[in-house]
C-alpha cells in the first residue's frame, strides 16, 4: 500500500483541470470547465470540471469522481495505479507501508522489466552510435535509407552486435537477473547458456504513453531467409501487444492538433514520417486493431486514417475489426499507397508535400472500399455475394444511429448501387441487424435492472407501492442534505463552543437519529467523518474524494453540490444580493436535522398508534394517547419550524 503521507502528497498538488485536460479539451465556463465527455458520444459538451471541488460530472451520462476516479475510468487503471500515475506526474517519491504479497511481487517485476529495458536501450545506441561495428553495419545501413542522426537520437534507435552474448554478459555484470532478462526477450537460454535473442538487428524501442521503454522491435540487417524478418519482445508484465500503438508517445499531441490519427504498418513507416514533419502517426504493427488500441485512439480524435501499401496483405487485417470503430463514432478512412511502395519509401521518395498530397486526395471511405475488396473475392459466386451483402448490412448497422443517421442513410443508397441491389431490400437488412443489437442489449439491460432493483433495500417496502418508494427516495435526499452539510458546513462555527459537526454529531446521538439513516453507506461516510474529526484529522470533502474506498469516494462525489458555485459574474451583476447556501448554512444544517427528527417522530408516532390498535388495558391505552398528543405537538412545532405542511 502507498502510505497515507504520500497520498496526502498527491492530493495537495492535484490540478483536475490540469489531469482531465491532457485527455479532452476544456473551456472555462463561469468557475467550471466544460467538454466533451471522453465516457460517451456527444456533440455539444456535457463533462464539467469544477477546480474548486476537484470533482468532474457529465450531465449527459451521469458519470461523476475526481481526478483518480477518472484516470481509473480513461485509462482503465486500478486505484493504486492512478495513484503511481499522479505521483510521477507531480514527482512524488512515493513509501510503500504494507501492500498485498501478489501485488508487490507483480509491481517488481514490472519495475525490474522498464529498469532493464532502460538499460538495455542504451546499450543499445551506444552500440550503434559508438562503437564500430555499430556504425559500419547499422548506422551506415540507416544513414543510406535516410534517417538522419536527430531522428535516429529521438526514437532512441540502436543496435545489437552479430556476436552471441555481448549484451547478456553486460547486463549480467550489472546484476541484472538472468530471470528478468528472459522475460524482457532480451536474453535466450539454450542448453545451459544465456545469449542474446536480438543479434545483428537494428533495434526499435517501444515507448509507453509516458515515455518508458515496454519492450523492442529488432530489425534484421542482413538477408537471411531462416531468420525472422523482426523480431518483437514477447508478451510480459509491461509489453501487452494489443494495448500498444508503435509511436503513440511522440504522435500524442500531433494527433491532438491535427484532430486526425494516421495509422501505419510499420516502425520505419511512423520514423521516416517523423522526419519529414508527419508527426500524428504510429503504426500498429501490421495485425488487425484491437480494442483497446482503437479506445488509444478515440483518446485523442475521432479521424483514423489507414495508410497501408496497396498490395500488402496488411491491409485485410487492418480491416478487420474495424466494424468497432463505426460504433465507437470513429470516422475511418483508407488511403492505399501505389507501387509497391509503403509510406516510408514513398515520402522519401516524393517527398513531404507531395505525400501529405496523396494522402488528402486518396481517402477512400472505409465501408465502400471493404465492400469492394469483398466482391472482387466473391467474383461471379452468387452465395459468397449473399454473405458480402449481409456483412455489409450488418458493418452498416454498427454506425452510431442517433449521431450518424444521415451518414447511415447515405452509406445503404451507395452500397445498393455498387451491389446493384434494391435499395428498400439494403434498407430492411440493415435495420433487421439493428433491431437484433437492440434486443440483444435489452436482455442485458433488463437483467441489470432486475438485479439492482433486488440487491437495493427497496424490496422491504411494498413493490407496487410506488407512493411508497418515493418517499423513501425524499428520505433519500435529506439524508443526503444532511451529509453535504456535514462535509461542507462541518468545520464552520456553530456557536462559540461548537462546530457545525459537533452540533450536528451532538444532535444525532441525543435525538438517537442515526438509526433513521436508511442508506448504511451514509453511516460510513458519517462515521469516517467523525473518526477523522476526533483524531485531529481534518475532514473534508477533499479527503473523503480521495478516500481508498471507492464507493465511498463516489458517494460524496454524487452528493456534492454542483450548481451552488455561482459565477463570479453573476454575483457581482447582483452586488452580493443573492444568499448562497454558504451564507445560509445554519439554517440549512438546522432543517436537515429537523427532517430528521421529523422521521423519527413520524416512526414514533407509528409505533405508538400500532400499540394502541393492540392495547386491551386502559390505563396503557391513556398514556399511549398521551404519547400520541405530545409527539403530535413536536411534529407540529418541527414542521413550523421547516415552514412546510407535512399531511398525514
Ligand atoms: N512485422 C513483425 N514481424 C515480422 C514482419 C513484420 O512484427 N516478421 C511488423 C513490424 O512491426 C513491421 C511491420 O510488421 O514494422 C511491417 O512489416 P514490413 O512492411 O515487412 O516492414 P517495414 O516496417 O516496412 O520495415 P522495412 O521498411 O525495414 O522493410
Ligand atoms: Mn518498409
Amino acid at each position: 500500500m502507498i502510505s497515507q503521507e504520500s497520498i496526502q502528497q498527491i492530493q495537495s498538488r492535484i490540478d483536475i483541470v490540469e489531469i482531465v485536460g491532457s485527455f479532452i479539451k476544456l473551456k472555462k465556463r463561469g468557475a467550471n470547465y466544460l467538454g466533451l465527455c471522453p465516457f460517451h458520444n456527444e456533440k455539444t459538451p456535457s463533462f464539467t470540471v469544477s477546480p474548486s471541488k476537484e470533482i468532474y460530472k457529465c450531465f449527459g451520462c451521469g458519470k461523476s469522481g475526481n481526478s483518480i476516479s477518472f484516470l481509473m475510468e480513461a485509462e482503465k487503471y486500478s486505484y493504486v495505479e492512478a495513484l503511481r500515475w499522479l505521483a510521477a506526474k507531480y514527482n512524488v517519491e512515493i513509501e510503500e507501508s504494507e501492500t498485498s504479497p501478489e501485488f508487490k511481487q507483480q509491481q517488481q517485476v514490472a519495475d525490474s522489466l522498464y529498469i532493464i529495458n532502460n538499460f538495455a536501450q542504451k546499450y543499445f545506441t551506444d552500440a550503434l552510435l559508438n562503437s564500430e561495428e555499430g556504425q559500419d553495419i547499422a548506422l551506415s545501413y540507416l544513414k543510406e535509407r535516410g534517417f538522419r542522426e536527430e531522428i535516429i537520437n529521438k526514437f532512441q534507435l540502436g543496435y545489437n552486435s552479430e556476436a552471441r552474448d555481448g549484451f547478456t554478459k553486460a547486463a549480467l555484470a550489472s546484476q541484472y537477473s538472468l530471470e528478468y532478462l528472459q522475460k524482457t526477450g532480451l536474453v535466450n537460454v539454450r542448453e545451459g547458456h544465456a545469449y542474446d535473442n536480438y543479434r545483428g538487428r537494428i533495434i526499435f524501442p517501444i515507448h509507453n504513453q509516458s515515455g518508458k521503454v515496454l519492450g523492442f522491435g529488432a530489425r534484421i540487417i542482413k538477408k537471411n531467409d531462416k531468420a525472422p524478418k523482426y523480431i518483437n519482445t514477447p508478451e510480459n508484465e509491461i509489453y501487452v501487444k494489443s494495448k500498444i500503438l508503435y509511436g503513440s508517445y511522440f504522435a500524442r499531441q500531433a494527433i491532438d492538433k491535427a484532430d486526425e490519427c494516421l495509422l501505419v504498418e510499420g516502425y520505419t513507416d511512423v520514423v521516416s514520417l517523423h522526419q519529414a514533419g508527419v508527426e500524428n502517426v504510429v503504426a500498429s504493427g501490421g495485425t488487425s486493431l484491437t480494442p483497446d488500441q482503437l479506445r488509444l485512439i478515440k483518446k485523442y480524435t475521432n479521424n483514423l486514417t489507414i495508410i497501408y501499401d496497396g498490395d500488402g496483405a496488411g491491409i485485410k487485417a487492418a480491416l478487420r475489426g474495424l466494424d468497432l470503430a463505426l460504433e465507437e463514432s470513429l470516422n475511418v478512412k483508407l488511403v492505399l499507397i501505389p507501387d509497391g511502395e509503403d509510406p516510408d519509401s514513398y515520402v522519401n521518395k516524393v517527398g513531404t508535400a507531395q505525400f501529405i498530397n496523396f494522402v488528402n486526395e486518396n481517402k477512400k471511405d472505409f465501408i465502400l472500399f471493404q465492400l469492394g475488396i469483398a466482391l472482387k473475392d466473391a467474383g461471379n459466386d452468387s452465395t459468397k455475394k449473399s454473405v458480402v451483402v449481409n456483412q455489409i448490412a450488418e458493418t452498416i448497422s454498427k454506425i452510431n444511429k442517433t449521431e450518424d443517421f444521415t451518414k447511415q442513410q447515405d452509406y445503404i443508397k451507395q452500397c445498393s448501387e455498387i451491389l446493384k441491389i434494391e435499395e428498400s431490400g439494403l434498407h430492411a437488412l440493415v435495420n433487421k441487424f439493428i433491431r437484433e443489437k437492440v434486443n440483444k442489449e435489452e436482455t442485458r439491460v433488463n437483467r441489470d435492472q432486475r438485479f439492482a432493483e433486488e440487491s437495493s433495500s427497496v424490496e422491504q417496502y411494498n413493490e407496487a407501492d410506488t407512493d411508497v418508494k418515493a418517499l423513501f427516495n425524499k428520505d433519500e435526499i435529506h439524508e443526503q442534505a444532511m451529509i453535504r452539510s456535514l462535509l461542507e458546513f462541518g468545520l464552520k462555527n456553530w456557536n462559540e463552543k461548537l462546530k457545525v459537526a459537533e452540533y450536528i454529531f451532538k444532535e444525532i446521538e441525543e435525538n438517537q437519529l442515526e438509526e433513521l439513516i436508511d442508506n448504511k453507506e451514509l453511516i460510513r461516510v458519517m462515521q469516517t467523518y467523525k473518526a477523522w474529526f476526533d483524531a485531529g484529522i481534518e475532514p473534508t470533502a477533499k479527503n473523503f474524494l480521495y478516500h481508498e474506498d471507492q464507493k465511498m469516494s463516489s458517494l460524496v462525489v454524487s452528493i456534492m453540490d454542483f450548481n451552488y458555485e455561482i459565477s463570479p459574474k453573476w454575483k457581482e451583476h447582483f452586488e452580493g444580493f443573492i444568499a448562497t447556501r454558504e451564507d445560509l448554512f445554519a439554517e440549512e444544517v438546522f432543517s436537515t436535522l429537523n427532517y430528521l427528527k421529523l422521521r423519527k417522530i413520524k416512526r414514533l408516532m407509528d409505533e405508538n398508534q400500532r400499540d394502541l390498535e393492540k392495547s386491551t388495558v386502559a390505563e396503557d391505552q391513556m398514556i399511549l394517547v398521551q404519547t400520541h398528543q405530545h409527539l403530535k405537538q413536536m411534529e407540529i412545532e418541527l414542521t413550523k419550524q421547516l415552514g412546510t405542511v407535512i399531511f398525514r
